[in-house]
């Protein structure tokens, strides 16, 4: 029974491997083969990390290659840590990393480690800059600081303040995408006629800092001294909301903005404490950086059509794939529920479902 069990066994397993060989997934190296690819997120604060872009890539590879193999880590916001966790992935026979850099500068010593083991780089949300690095999938940054500060100017107009002036709490500057982010939402502000009374760079994108600020900036001009607030994402703008509010200022009544479209940040903008969320789905974006790593771990040619920009990194022109970010206001916060990135049965649940069902979701 158990020898004929174990030739059972044998035999489906031959037929798996011949099934995989056939869908070009089988063994490792050379032209076709499946393989290991490292994944290495910047930080587990953020939600999105772990919630959605850790296991939405691990999905997306898993249905493209079944025999790949994906490692993961995750470096809580230490560049030193994602340097040895390259390193790592390297000796475990890594044979793509996909990075999102903690440090945008500094990231560039793990690309040309990667790349002496002729391992290709795949920059992930964050661009390395000044390195060799093979392709960059990410959201277009610039713009979504553009639609930050043209979305407050719209708040600042609603609450009588056309002109600010705002506090700025930005990201981390060692974030390439931080830098994107605060130029595109400057330049909107500017172009809007908005003052900016005090500007922060937020270090590592913590919660705890940007609240630090924001009582610095409520100190420094007074409680009637800013009209709104432009922080870079919904921890930020979650921050600036709690310094308001042990300062006894009514959120409502200074429009602040966020990005990530978190449950946190939704819930805010549908009480009416946030005034809006830059949302940036994470499927397409880790589906477009599972697609490149899975081509180029098995040496195939990465999907025509995906690639659709060339972004200069400061040392080539990097092929980029370039998603559009969604301004997401009270009214359509539904867009995200329905475009799946948020469970309404998370949103919703508690005290949250009276603000929903008003909204209509
Ligand atoms: C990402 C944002 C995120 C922030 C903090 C940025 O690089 O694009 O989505 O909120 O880092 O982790």
């Amino acid at each position: 029974m158990l020898r004929k069990n174990l030739a059972a066994g044998g035999a489906a397993a031959m037929l798996l491997t011949l099934v995989l060989l056939a869908a070009g997934c089988g063994g490792g190296g050379g032209g076709g083969g499946g393989g290991t690819i490292a994944l290495l997120l910047p930080e587990n604060h953020t939600p999105r990390y772990e919630a959605a872009d850790r296991p939405d890539f691990q999905a997306k590879v898993k249905s493209l290659c079944s025999d790949c193999k994906i490692l993961y880590s995750n470096a809580a916001q230490d560049a030193a840590k994602q340097q040895n966790q390259a390193d790592a992935a390297l000796a475990q026979g890594a044979k793509v990393l996909v990075v999102d850099a903690v440090d945008a500068g500094s990231a560039a010593s793990i690309v040309s480690k990667a790349k002496a083991q002729k391992v290709p780089v795949v920059s992930y949300d964050r661009l390395i800059t000044n390195s060799d690095v093979d392709y960059y999938v990410s959201y277009d940054n610039t713009r979504v600081g553009t639609l930050q500060g043209n979305t407050l100017i719209k708040g600042l107009k609603a609450v009588g303040k056309p002109t600010g002036p705002v506090v700025m709490t930005a990201g981390d500057p060692a974030d390439n995408n931080a830098k994107l982010f605060k130029s595109g939402a400057t330049a909107a502000l500017k172009a809007g006629g908005v003052t900016i009374a005090k500007t922060y760079d937020t270090p590592g994108w913590l919660a705890n800092k940007a609240q630090d600020e924001m009582q610095q900036a409520i100190t420094a001009l007074g409680n009637s001294g800013f009209a709104g607030v432009l922080a870079s994402n919904d921890d930020l703008g979650g921050a600036d909301i709690a310094a308001m509010k042990s300062a006894g200022i009514k959120p409502s009544t200074r429009p602040t903005t966020g990005q990530d479209a978190t449950v946190a940040g939704l819930q805010r903008i549908l009480t009416g404490d946030q005034y809006m969320t830059v949302w940036k789905a994470i499927k397409p974006e880790s589906g477009a950086a599972a697609q490149i790593a899975v081509a180029l771990v098995k040496g195939d040619s990465v999907p025509s059509g995906l690639v659709n920009q060339q972004i200069d990194n400061g040392q080539k022109k990097v092929p980029s794939v370039i998603l559009n970010p969604v301004a997401i206001l009270k009214n359509n916060v539904n867009t995200v529920v329905k475009g799946g990135d948020v469970k309404r049965s998370d949103l919703c649940k508690g005290s949250f479902a009276s603000a929903c069902s008003s909204a209509g979701i």
